[in-house]
Parts: C-alpha cells; sequence; structure tokens
C-alpha cells in the first residue's frame, strides 16, 4: 500500500466562511486576517503548510475576500517606501507572506459546507493527495503535526486526519473518529466517523481537529455526498464513507495530537493565542509578561 504515491506538494485552505463570530470585526475584513499577535491568522496556516513541504497553497475564497489575495501578494508602493528609509526589518516582513508559497485562489460561489468548500479544489488538485488546513485551528510551530501526517500518509496511503481528545462535552463541536490502536503510539485507524455526535451517541473522545491529508478518490465521493448535519455537506460525512470502504482510496488513520493547538475560532479562545503567543514572542514576551504578571495580580 505504501510506494507509488507521489509527493504531497498541494494544500487547501477553505477560507470561505462569514466570520459572523466576530462581527462587527469582519463587517468589511475577512476573518482569517484578524492579527494574531501582529500576523494575520492565516499566514500562520500558510506558513505551517510550507514548513510541511506543501509549497503550492489553494485558498477556497468567497466575496470580501480579495485581502486575502493581497496579503500574499507584493505590495510595491510599501516596498519602496520602506527601501527608501533603509528600514530593513520592516520590509523583510512586508516581503515574507509574498515569497513564503506559490498561492491560488478560487471561490467556492454558493456556501455549501467544508466538504463542498474542498469539492472547488478538485480542478487544481487531479489525482494527488493533497491536504487541507482549517484556518480556525492554528497549530504552534514547535509541534509539527502536518509533517507526521504526511509521512503517515506515505507510510500507509489513503487518508490521514488530524485527531485530538478533548473533554466528552466538548465532542459536540467537532467531527468525532471511532479508532483501533495501530504499532503506532500516535496513530489510529479509523473505522467510523460522525459529524458533531451529542456526547450520549459519540463513539470516541476523539475530535478531528482541523488539519487532513486526504486521497483524491475524496472528490468522486463528496460530488454524491447528500447535505447532512446543518444542511452542509460535509467532509466529516465524505471521509466515513472513505473509512467504511477501504477499496475506495484506501484506509483512513488518525495522527493523535498531543500538542499545542489554538482555536482562533472562538473569540475567547482566539484572546487566549494571543497571549500566549505574545508571551512567547522574544521581542514582546519579557515586558508582556511583566505586565501581564502584575495584572493578574491586581486582578485576583
Ligand atoms: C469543521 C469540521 C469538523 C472539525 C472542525 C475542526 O467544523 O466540520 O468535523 O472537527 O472543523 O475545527 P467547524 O468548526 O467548521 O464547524
Amino acid at each position: 500500500m505504501t510506494q507509488s504515491h507521489p509527493r504531497i506538494s498541494k494544500a487547501v485552505i477553505p477560507a470561505a466562511g462569514l466570520g459572523t463570530r466576530f462581527l462587527p470585526a469582519t463587517k468589511a475584513t475577512p476573518k482569517e486576517m484578524l492579527p494574531v499577535v501582529d500576523k494575520p491568522a492565516i499566514q500562520y496556516v500558510v506558513e505551517e503548510a510550507v514548513s510541511a513541504g506543501l509549497d503550492d497553497v489553494l485558498m477556497i475564497t468567497g466575496r470580501n475576500k480579495r485581502p486575502l489575495e493581497d496579503h500574499f501578494d507584493r505590495n510595491y508602493e510599501l516596498e519602496s517606501a520602506l527601501q527608501k528609509k533603509g528600514d530593513a526589518g520592516r520590509l523583510a516582513k512586508v516581503q515574507e507572506s509574498s515569497d513564503l508559497a506559490t498561492m491560488h485562489y478560487v471561490r467556492q460561489g454558493d456556501p455549501k459546507g467544508l466538504g463542498h468548500a474542498v469539492l472547488c479544489a478538485a480542478p487544481h488538485v487531479g489525482h494527488e493527495p493533497f491536504a487541507v488546513l482549517l484556518g480556525d485551528d492554528l497549530i504552534d510551530p514547535r509541534d509539527p503535526l502536518l509533517k507526521r501526517m504526511v509521512e503517515v500518509q506515505e507510510q500507509h496511503g489513503g487518508s490521514v486526519v488530524a485527531l485530538m481528545e478533548v473533554a466528552p462535552e466538548q465532542i459536540h463541536l467537532y467531527g468525532c473518529a471511532a479508532v483501533d490502536p495501530t504499532g503506532d503510539s500516535d496513530v489510529v485507524k479509523v473505522h467510523d466517523l460522525v459529524e458533531k455526535p451529542s456526547a450520549a451517541d459519540a463513539p470516541s473522545n476523539y475530535a478531528i481537529i482541523g488539519r487532513y491529508v486526504l486521497d483524491p478518490h475524496i472528490f468522486d465521493i463528496l460530488r454524491k455526498t447528500e447535505p447532512g448535519r446543518g444542511g452542509e455537506i460535509q467532509l466529516t460525512d465524505a471521509l466515513q464513507q472513505l473509512a467504511a470502504d477501504e477499496k475506495v482510496g484506501g484506509p483512513v488513520h488518525g495522527v493523535v495530537f498531543k500538542g499545542r493547538r489554538y482555536d482562533t475560532g472562538d473569540r475567547g479562545d482566539y484572546l487566549r493565542a494571543i497571549v500566549r503567543l505574545a508571551c512567547e514572542r522574544e521581542d514582546l514576551g519579557p515586558d508582556f509578561r511583566t505586565w501581564l504578571r502584575s495584572y493578574v495580580a491586581e486582578e485576583m
């Protein structure tokens, strides 16, 4: 099952959501552009794809998402102004995002769900396995997850999802996987999947976090997948079919992630992500931590 798989080089990032949880900030600005410290959330995600070796990035966008394209493009006006000033540090920051990856964009049109967004990538992806990264989940670069998922896909073929154990009262927020152990302590075999089950119906407490490496057969399945939970075409439902019949598209494995993950789709978690990442920054961290300590002491 191992050899003959082409090297994975393409990453797909669905970014067509309306971001209503962050209104009014997201009225005219895509939620993916909200800063986490001083970098838009989406840049962390593209950097993660690149550091896993995937430098061909397709973003699935929608109306009002033009700032995403601008962010990953050159900004000659700004660059020449900074050049004239001799401000090499800031110039590098401006150029960083346009030098990262080969970027492509396609619009989703109708917002018919994550499965539908992924299906929009079919003409670009073709017949190779590819990764999907959801922008609401940030994975700390010190805990490389996607790289491990690519390795597991190369070893077993088929598809690989990222899983994290969550408290039972949280499972209704996620796709949930029924799993069996394998010889590798961080890898499980997935034999069933269900999108956002109630705690009572959940087959496990393994939640899908927003990273996938998918076999291209997923497209054939998605074309036939009926709207599921929330009336949307669910990626989890298509993956469930892959898991149920290995003959089509190979097995589904899960990499169990125990590292640092920040959910920027929720306002509370978004704030926590900023505080944690700011504390760890070499330039901002020392002062910020000192201030935070005294702030917390005053508040207690
Ligand atoms: C999506 C998926 C869900 C997954 C989650 C991870 O849900 O449908 O299976 O667990 O992302 O963040 P969403 O959070 O977009 O509702």
